[in-house]
C-alpha cells in the first residue's frame, strides 16, 4: 500500500524494454501518481532494468500474470487502480513463428482480462462511470482525460507491410492487415479495446508505434544482437538481403508520446507514433559498425582479427524470416498536429546514446 493520497496507475510488463524506460521517466516527471508494475517476468522481463527505482516510495512491483483474473482484481481493489498503461506482451516476431500459442494467450486473453476487470471496477454500466470517479474529478468541465483511462500500447505491425514508395505510410486509417502471429495477436487486442469503447463507453486510447531502439532492449533484438556479436568478433547475422525497412524511434521519444496520449489523447482514438527515420537493416548495421570502428577499433579489442579492419567484415546474410514484412513507415501527423508531439532524438543522436549504453553493458 502507498503512504499518500495519490492516484495509483497499474502498469503492466514494465520489466521489459519500453516499460523499464517509461517507469523512471514517469516517476520523475509526475509526483502525483503511484505506480504498480505487474509483470510475470518471462525471459524478456528483467528486474535489473528497474534497479534505479526499486526502492522508490511511489513504485511497487508485483510478480504475476495479466491473465490471472483473481490477481488483477485483487490489485484493482487493493490499490484502487485509476488508470492502466498496458505494455505487457509477448513481443518478438521470431518467437511468434515458433510458438504462437502464448502470443494469443498473453496478448489477446491478457488484454481482455485487464480491460474487463477495469470496466467492472470503474463503471456501473455501459457509458456510466461510478460516481466516485465523476465526483473525484471535481471539475465540471473535466472530460474523459481525467476519468480512469485504459491506454493500450500497440505496434505499427498491425498494418502489415508497405510498398517501397516513400509516400506510402501507415496512418490511423490504414486497414489492419497483420502478417505474423505476433502482429495478428496485437491487432486482435486492439480490436478488443475498440469494442470496449464502442460497447461500454470505456475511456480507452491506443498507440501504435514503430520499431523502438535504445537502452535495456533484450539481447535477442536486432540492435543489441549487432553490437554484441561485433564486440565478440562473431558473425553479425542479417536476414535476407538486409533491405527490409523499419521506421526507428528512440525509446524515450516513445515514452514521451505515451505520456502525452495518456494525458491528453481523445477517448476512443488511436495515435500512431513514429520517428520518420526509415532505415534498412543494412543501414543500421553499417552505422553501428562505423560507430564501433571509431569507439573500439577492432585492433584494440580483437588483435587476433587483424588491426584496422572494420566490424562491417563480420556482417553475414542469413536465411530470411518467414513472412518477413518488407517495409514499415509511420505517418505521425495526427499525434504531432493534434497533441504537439515531436521526437527529440534524430537517428544519429539516438543510435550514439544506444551504442554507448551497450558498450557499458557488454564490456
Ligand atoms: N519494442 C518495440 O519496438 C515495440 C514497438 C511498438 C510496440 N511495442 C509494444 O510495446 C509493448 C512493450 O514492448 P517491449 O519491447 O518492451 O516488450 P518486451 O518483450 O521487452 O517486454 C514485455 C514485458 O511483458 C512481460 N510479460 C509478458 N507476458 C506477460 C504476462 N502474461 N503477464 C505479465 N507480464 C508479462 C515480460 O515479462 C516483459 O517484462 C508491447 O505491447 C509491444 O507490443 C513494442
Amino acid at each position: 500500500m502507498f503512504n499518500n493520497n495519490n492516484k495509483t496507475i497499474l502498469l503492466t510488463g514494465c520489466a521489459g524494454f519500453i516499460g523499464s524506460n517509461f517507469v523512471p521517466y514517469f516517476l520523475k516527471k509526475y509526483e502525483n501518481y503511484n505506480l504498480v508494475n505487474l509483470d510475470v517476468l518471462t525471459y524478456a522481463g528483467d528486474l535489473e532494468n528497474l534497479k534505479e527505482v526499486e526502492n522508490h516510495p511511489r513504485y511497487k512491483f508485483i510478480k504475476g500474470n495479466i491473465c490471472n483474473r483473481e490477481l488483477v482484481e485483487f490489485i484493482f481493489n487493493g490499490y484502487d487502480i485509476q488508470g492502466v498503461i498496458h505494455f505487457a506482451a509477448e513481443s518478438h516476431v521470431d518467437n511468434s513463428i515458433k510458438n504462437p500459442g502464448v502470443f494469443i494467450e498473453t496478448n489477446v486473453n491478457g488484454t481482455f482480462t485487464l480491460l474487463d476487470i477495469a470496466y467492472r471496477y470503474w463503471m456501473e454500466k455501459p457509458f456510466k462511470y461510478r460516481d466516485r470517479y465523476l465526483a473525484a474529478n471535481n471539475d465540471p468541465l473535466s472530460t474523459e482525460a481525467s476519468l480512469p483511462r485504459f491506454h493500450h500500447i500497440s505496434t505499427d505491425e498491425v498494418y502489415g507491410t508497405l510498398s517501397e514508395d516513400s509516400n506510402d505510410l501507415f496512418t490511423e486509417k490504414t486497414p489492419y492487415s497483420p502478417n505474423s502471429p505476433y502482429s495478428a495477436s496485437k491487432a486482435s487486442s486492439d480490436m478488443v479495446v475498440r469494442s470496449y469503447v464502442e460497447t461500454y463507453g470505456m475511456n480507452c486510447v491506443v498507440t501504435n508505434c514503430s520499431n523502438n531502439y535504445g537502452p535495456k532492449q533484450h539481447d535477442e533484438k536486432l540492435i543489441p544482437t549487432i553490437i554484441r556479436n561485433a564486440l565478440q568478433g562473431n558473425p553479425i547475422p542479417i536476414y535476407g538481403d538486409g533491405k527490409n525497412i523499419r521506421d526507428w524511434l528512440y525509446v524515450l521519444d516513445h515514452c514521451k508520446g505515451i505520456d502525452l496520449v495518456y494525458h491528453t489523447g481523445k477517448t476512443g482514438e488511436t495515435y500512431n507514433i513514429g520517428g520518420r527515420n526509415e532505415k534498412t537493416n543494412l543501414q543500421i548495421v553499417n552505422r553501428i559498425c562505423e560507430i564501433l570502428d571509431e569507439k573500439v577499433p577492432r585492433s584494440s579489442c580483437h588483435s587476433e582479427l587483424g588491426s584496422g579492419s572494420s566490424y562491417k567484415e563480420l556482417i553475414t546474410f542469413v536465411a530470411d524470416r518467414a513472412g518477413h514484412d518488407r517495409r514499415y513507415a509511420i505517418d505521425a501527423t495526427k499525434l504531432e498536429n493534434e497533441l504537439g508531439w515531436k521526437a527529440d532524438e534524430t537517428f544519429d543522436t539516438g543510435i550514439m546514446k544506444t551504442v554507448e549504453w551497450y558498450l557499458e553493458k557488454y564490456k
